[in-house]
């Protein structure tokens, strides 16, 4: 049995369609519903909350996981990176309102003390930081956009996929930070101790991303 962890809501589709093209079986996932742990044929699949799909893999509950590069980075863990999918394509950025924007077109020092939203508090800390500017941050679990506009936040850092979450509360992008995709990672003992059983399927996985 070789256990998969996937992260469900958006991501969840692309997933499926990666699996499905490298041959694994997929019907019963497809209609998971609410159930958490699906076994098909010699596979089980663990639907996690995106940000522990990396947890999952790190701590040997699953064998191999698909991630995104936004959450890979932000749990900070140590984990294999076996594939680039290239699939659930989006990117981190700042965004915030016209007035912000303006700051980022002077010197950066001048963005000192910025106040910023995020639920990548590990990541926003790490690039403003290359930037050598010290920033405020407000941890919020979601629906970040929300903090400028309650005067919680000067700016946001998140991900952003169609722009249109941004769009619907009056923010823009300000400045693109990192390309987001959604990665096969393995644990490290994972891949010293299995990875006879791992291969066939990560071939497969490799074979079928090339293809698309
Ligand atoms: C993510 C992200 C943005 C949105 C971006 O949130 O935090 O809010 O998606 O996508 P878009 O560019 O296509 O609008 P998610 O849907 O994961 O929900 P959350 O706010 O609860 O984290």
């Amino acid at each position: 049995m070789l256990t998969f962890a996937l992260p469900t809501g958006r991501s969840l589709d692309s997933c499926i369609e990666i699996l499905d093209s490298a041959g694994l079986p997929t019907e019963k996932l497809k209609k998971a519903g609410r159930n958490l742990v699906i076994e098909e044929a010699s596979f089980r699949y663990l639907l996690s909350k995106p940000s522990d799909v990396p947890a999952m893999v790190y701590y040997g509950a699953a064998d191999l996981g698909l991630a995104g590069k936004d959450v890979i980075e932000e749990a900070g863990i140590a984990l294999t990176e076996l594939l680039d999918t290239g699939r659930g394509s989006c990117f981190m950025a700042v965004a915030g309102p016209s007035a912000i924007a303006e700051k980022f077109n002077g010197h950066l020092c001048g963005l000192m003390g910025l106040k910023v939203a995020t639920k990548y508090t590990r990541l926003a800390e790490r690039t403003f930081g290359e930037w050598g500017v010290q920033i405020k941050l407000l941890k919020l679990n979601g629906s970040v956009e929300l903090a400028p506009a309650l005067g919680l936040a000067d700016c946001i850092f998140d991900v952003v996929q169609t722009g249109g979450t941004l769009r619907a509360n009056g923010l823009s992008v300000i400045k693109k930070t990192m390309p987001v995709s959604l990665r096969l990672v393995a644990g490290i003992s994972s891949v010293q101790l299995r990875w006879n059983s791992l291969f066939g399927v990560v071939d497969s996985i490799g074979a079928a991303v090339r293809a698309a």
